[in-house]
């Protein structure tokens, strides 16, 4: 899968793109990552990005004639034409069912906002897919995208190993519990025993012990997942 970043602060994806299992991933070859500046297409003297809104208020917003080229450049990059993603706090909001649905794409160009955000005319034109990550507001849409990178790539075949496949994990489809709880060594720490069951070696025992603690967690932390109503099941499309 290809991904392609535009931002105005490319430096921010340096130490996360470098890291463990995601720079694991690139060096085998189960995606590649593109970062582009769009300061690069600013073509004035003062690479000039963004401006005052029109009829006031605070704030600058990103040009549509430069952000518009820019993608349109980079999505000649490569024959897939892909599905442009816009991180806004306007977006539908991020679940796992998003997630799976964006790790079926051949490739995602991100688009990374800052100040107030982008001219409407620039969602008019490229007619992006608009993404939030939660009801609160970042400084801009790069964190957002680190997120969406995150949560996607580790359902691209053969990213995980099958000892942390993303099957079983809490929020995927056809799963609506957390995840139970774990441990390991010591046996005892402080007074606090590990559960006797987990040590029985009775795989029977373990597997109800384990779904038992699921239902029960997830019944008193989010009870939404076991009854419905706001669930990645029913996501808003
Ligand atoms: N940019 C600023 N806030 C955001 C959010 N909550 N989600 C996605 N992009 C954003």
């Amino acid at each position: 899968m290809r991904f392609d970043i535009l931002t105005l602060f490319p430096g921010i994806f340096e130490g996360y793109l470098s890291e463990s299992i995601l720079s694991d991933a690139i060096k085998k070859g189960a995606l590649e990552v593109n970062l582009y500046n769009m300061r690069d297409w600013a073509n004035d003297k003062h690479n000039t990005m963004d401006d005052r809104p029109f009829g006031g208020g605070p704030g600058m917003v990103l040009k549509v004639d430069r952000v518009v080229p820019c993608v349109e450049e980079v999505r000649s990059y490569d024959a897939r034409p892909g599905r442009i993603v816009m991180m806004t706090p306007q977006g539908r909001p991020l679940t796992q069912r998003v997630v799976e649905e964006l790790a079926r794409e051949e490739r995602l160009i991100l688009l990374c906002g800052r100040y107030e955000g982008f001219d409407q005319r620039v969602v008019d034109i490229l007619q992006p897919d608009e993404i939030s990550i939660g009801d609160y507001v970042l400084n801009g849409g790069e964190v957002a995208a680190t997120v969406i990178i995150d949560s996607v790539m580790r359902l691209l075949p053969g990213v995980l190993g099958d000892e942390d496949s993303a099957t079983f994990d809490s929020f995927s489809t056809g799963n609506r519990t957390l995840e139970e709880d774990q441990y390991t060594r010591p046996r005892e720490y402080r007074g606090l025993a590990v559960p006797e069951i987990l040590l029985s070696g009775d795989h029977g025992l373990i597997d109800k012990w384990r779904e038992a603690n699921r239902r029960q967690k997830t019944f008193f932390r989010r009870p939404d997942l076991l009854f419905g109503g706001d669930s990645s099941e029913d996501d808003p499309q």
